[in-house]
């Protein structure tokens, strides 16, 4: 049985056997094919993150982060967060018998998410402010106050348990493959897949680095323009971020890989959103959907080789963000009271 990612990578992991293990079973998500989405001779994974415990690739992180913080003996943790974090954090906490508090952008995150830190019996804070404001004081507080463990991405732990992704990449296909892809907002992924990707490498398991290819929001794209940005807006919330904490080691981490971090607009997003939805058959959040509308665009500039192979993150679940499959359906359910009227919407034909 699937034992969860600290158990099954335990020799890559910083643990001991005093680590009390605070799983879920995370992990072991599928790469799934989406054919028909590159030209040909291209292969194009989906390694589909948003089908963890609770639904995004934060669970893999939020393992070991919270195990270390049990073993330090904290008793309550805390997050700034767009959602994901926080509601990995909840869950995680739960599972624990730990306290959590979270601290989300007022209004500004997807209803799933939410509903999920106050379901798991999370402290919720609506902050008049946005995440990287929302971080700031995170940091701040869990400075000033030892018995809070931090649990967002700035804390160690965390990307080390998230970078357990880029080993069940190699490890399924038997190979690296050629690209990466991912939506980055505190960039803490991307370096994490890095750190990944880089220690397989240093111990002789593949022979070279993946290219890894990060995808902004255009209206929250920080790395892109070199520049924090003060107003950070997309449709994408997960990655509405100006300030990301991780951001020069994950530039480091794209450039040893010979990789590259671009913007798509929110228009790129929901193209992609829909065709992912209508073609594939996944529904993955519109910040996973970033990701899909990057290669999308690089295929159409060329950017890929016959032969090369991409796997595409998908961060988050679709059910996450109802409002946003709701929308981007642009239809209502059909309102029937018979059976005939059911048929005659269907343009069927009455039996005689
Ligand atoms: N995709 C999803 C679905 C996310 O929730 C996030 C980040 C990212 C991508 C970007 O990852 O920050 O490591 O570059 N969500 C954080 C949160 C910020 O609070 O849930 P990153």
């Amino acid at each position: 049985m699937w034992p969860g990612v600290i158990e099954r990578y335990r020799a890559w992991l910083p643990v001991s056997e005093h680590t009390p293990v605070v799983t879920l079973r995370e992990g072991n998500t599928p790469l799934v094919e989406a054919p028909g989405l590159l030209g040909r001779g291209k292969t194009l994974w989906l390694k589909f993150e948003g089908l963890n415990p609770t639904g995004s690739f934060k669970d893999r992180g939020m393992t070991l982060a919270v195990s270390k913080a049990k073993e330090a003996g904290a008793r309550t943790v805390i997050c700034a967060s767009t959602g994901n974090t926080s509601a990995a954090a909840a869950a995680y906490a739960a599972r624990a018998g730990m306290t959590c508090v979270v601290v989300i952008p007022d209004g500004r995150i997807a209803v799933g998410k939410l509903a999920q830190a106050l379901a798991h019996g999370a402290r919720v804070v609506a902050l008049a402010g946005n995440f990287d404001e929302a971080l700031a004081h995170v940091r701040a507080l869990a400075e000033q106050h030892p018995a809070l463990a931090l649990v967002n991405s700035v804390n160690p732990f965390r990307l080390e348990g998230q970078k357990t992704a880029a080993f069940e990449i190699v490890d399924a296909l038997g190979h690296a493959p050629t690209h990466l892809a991912l939506p980055v907002g505190n960039a803490g992924n991307i370096t994490a897949y890095g750190m990944g990707f880089r220690a397989y490498r240093d111990a002789g398991r593949i022979p070279a680095l993946p290219r890894l290819l990060g995808f902004q929001a255009a209206g929250a794209a920080p790395l892109v323009l070199g520049h924090p940005v003060e107003h950070p807006e997309t449709v994408a919330t997960a990655i509405r971020i100006g300030r990301p904490a991780s951001g020069e080691r994950a530039l480091a981490a794209v450039a040893e890989s010979g990789g590259r971090v671009e913007a798509v607009t929110d228009a790129e997003i929901l193209d992609a959103y829909r065709r992912l939805a209508t073609t594939v058959g996944i529904l993955a959040e519109p910040a996973s959907c970033a990701a899909v509308a990057g290669v999308l665009k690089l295929e159409r500039e060329g950017y890929f080789a016959a032969g090369d192979e991409v796997v595409v993150v998908l961060t988050g679940h679709g059910l996450k963000d109802p409002d946003t499959a709701r929308a981007v359906s642009g239809v209502e359910p059909i309102r029937a009271s018979s059976r005939a009227e059911i048929e005659a919407l269907l343009e069927l034909a009455t039996p005689s």
